[in-house]
């Protein structure tokens, strides 16, 4: 799929469609600004739908003209944006992927997309990319008869003057990057367990390193053993499968002097059985997603190296299975983590935090200044926030915040949760020096959260719990069923912003 902008006047464009929004708005109604100027030339059919009540610009209402008055356009799509007092960067996002849905549905190929007025900016043409790219990933890879066949070949930006084209095409290229890189992350999370296993999640990020220009490292079962990753290995010697630690890194020769070096750690668990401690059969099939966090961090650094800030990254993925093999750690039994801290698995099934004990460790040691780690850790974080909100937990209030904002500027919900120290009791082992759950009073996801901050110690750290928004259980409007590639747009405005 092809996106470009063109400054051509939208009445002269000729395409299969041209789309725009239109307001929830009580004094004005939907038909204002662009939307009337348009609509007076082509003689006031929008005005007479508006009165009618067929067209109130309610969030993602649809309204398709065929052969409109006044236009080149075969169609004329407006969408619904709802309440011009709430219309953000998530809106244009979303309003965008639903109207390349709608037409893909429809056999469209081609189409334009008129931005409203004061709209010509560079935010919003990379929002339009983002949703437009992000909207087009479909989930058929492996079906051998495509549902639907149909494809978008091309989109253009219209609403650009010559004074906004240079910011629109910038906008539009950082937008392409940001969301081919969060549908790489989407593709390797669809990925069932057999054709995804540690060993092909290191090929795999490992072509992508090269590709990007990128310095990649694997460690295999050996190394790892030598590292003495401890917490590693405990999780993966129940598996026949190998474990990798994945380690991609962006050094930019400019890099800012004094600029922290961001470490970022995603869990990547190709399938989790909760090993001895299994998982009831029921909807297991989904623990293919549990290295979510690990391919989002993958994605992340993707993007950085085509964005190029000026800040050194560092990725750690940490990839195992998490099977019930007969060499299986069991309940009770006691191992020691790369940094020398022992812990008592007292649930085989709590391995995400075991995994990135020994990742945030390895990453210290590589000399990571802060951390943001992102893992599908705990099914509490579900029962806390659903699948709206990711769960952010932190150790320093301004790392937390700056995170907080970027989540806010990339349009992804993201929660802050509690860290007080009262809950770090819960993980105080019996037998050892922690446990690897708590003991039984609630607060499953801050306890997980606990577990990760002992390794991180006085690294700032943040703890991104995405396990009920990595996956969309029903396909929406903008957006496939299935991965979701959460996290990664807030991570990449993050280090951009430094
Ligand atoms: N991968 C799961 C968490 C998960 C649950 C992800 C639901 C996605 C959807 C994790 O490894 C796990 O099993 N966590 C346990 C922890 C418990 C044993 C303390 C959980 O949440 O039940
Ligand atoms: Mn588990
Ligand atoms: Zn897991």
């Amino acid at each position: 799929m092809q996106i470009t902008l063109d400054t051509k006047p939208y009445g002269a464009v000729e395409t299969e469609a041209l789309v725009t929004y239109v307001f929830e708005d009580a004094d004005a109604g939907p038909v204002a600004g662009r939307v009337a100027e348009l609509d007076a030339a082509g003689g006031g059919l929008l005005k007479k739908l508006a009165a009618s009540g067929e067209m109130s610009g309610k969030t993602l209402e649809f309204t398709l003209i065929h052969a409109p008055a006044g236009l080149k356009a075969a169609r004329l799509l407006l969408v619904g944006a709802g309440k011009r007092e709430a219309f953000s960067g998530a809106t244009v996002r979303k309003v965008a992927g639903a109207a390349l849905r709608y037409l893909k549905a429809r056999s469209v190929k081609n189409f334009a997309f008129l931005v409203r007025e004061d709209g010509a900016t560079a935010e919003t043409a990379q929002a339009l990319a983002e949703g437009f790219v992000t909207a087009n990933f479909e989930t058929d890879k492996y079906k051998t008869e495509k549902k639907n066949g149909k494809e978008i070949e091309s989109v253009s930006l219209l609403g650009y003057g010559d004074a906004e084209k240079a910011a629109g095409e910038k906008g539009l290229a950082a937008g392409k990057i940001i969301a081919e890189a969060q549908n790489f992350t989407r593709d390797l999370v669809n990925e069932p367990s057999n054709k995804l296993t540690p060993r092909i999640l290191a090929e795999k990020a490992e072509a992508m390193a090269k590709e990007a220009g990128l310095a990649v490292e694997i460690l295999d079962e050996k190394k790892i053993a030598d590292l003495k990753m401890g917490a590693l290995l405990s999780v993966a010697q129940g598996s026949v499968e190998p474990p990798r630690m994945i380690v991609v890194t962006y050094n930019p020769p400019n890099a800012k002097p004094g600029a922290p070096v961001i470490g970022l750690i995603g869990k990547a668990v190709t399938f989790d059985t909760g090993g001895i401690s299994i998982k009831p059969a029921d909807g297991m099939e989904k623990m293919k997603y549990d290295m979510a966090g690990g391919a989002t961090m993958l994605g992340a650094i993707r993007a950085l190296a085509a964005l190029k800030p000026k800040v050194k990254v560092i990725c750690v993925v940490p990839s195992t299975e998490n099977m019930p093999g007969g060499k299986a750690q069991k309940p009770g039994d006691i191992q020691t983590a790369m940094s020398g801290k022992t812990i008592e698995v007292l649930n085989t099934d709590a391995e995400g935090r075991l995994i990135l004990a020994d990742a945030i460790t390895y990453a210290k040691q590589l000399g990571v200044t802060h951390i943001v780690d992102a893992a599908t850790l705990t099914g509490a974080i579900v029962v806390a926030l659903a699948n709206i909100n990711v769960g952010v937990f932190g150790s320093n209030q301004e790392f937390t915040d700056k995170l907080l904002a970027s989540a806010k500027a990339a349009g992804e919900k993201m929660w802050p949760m509690p860290m007080d120290d009262e809950y770090r009791e819960f993980i105080k082992g019996s037998f050892a020096d922690i446990q690897n759950i708590g003991s039984g009073k609630g607060g499953g996801s801050i306890t997980g959260a606990w577990f990760i901050r002992e390794f991180a110690g006085d690294t700032p750290w943040i703890h991104l719990d995405i396990a009920g928004t990595a996956w969309n259980d029903d396909a929406k409007p903008w957006l496939a069923k299935g991965p979701t590639g959460v996290a990664l747009r807030t991570l990449v405005h993050m280090v951009q912003t430094y």
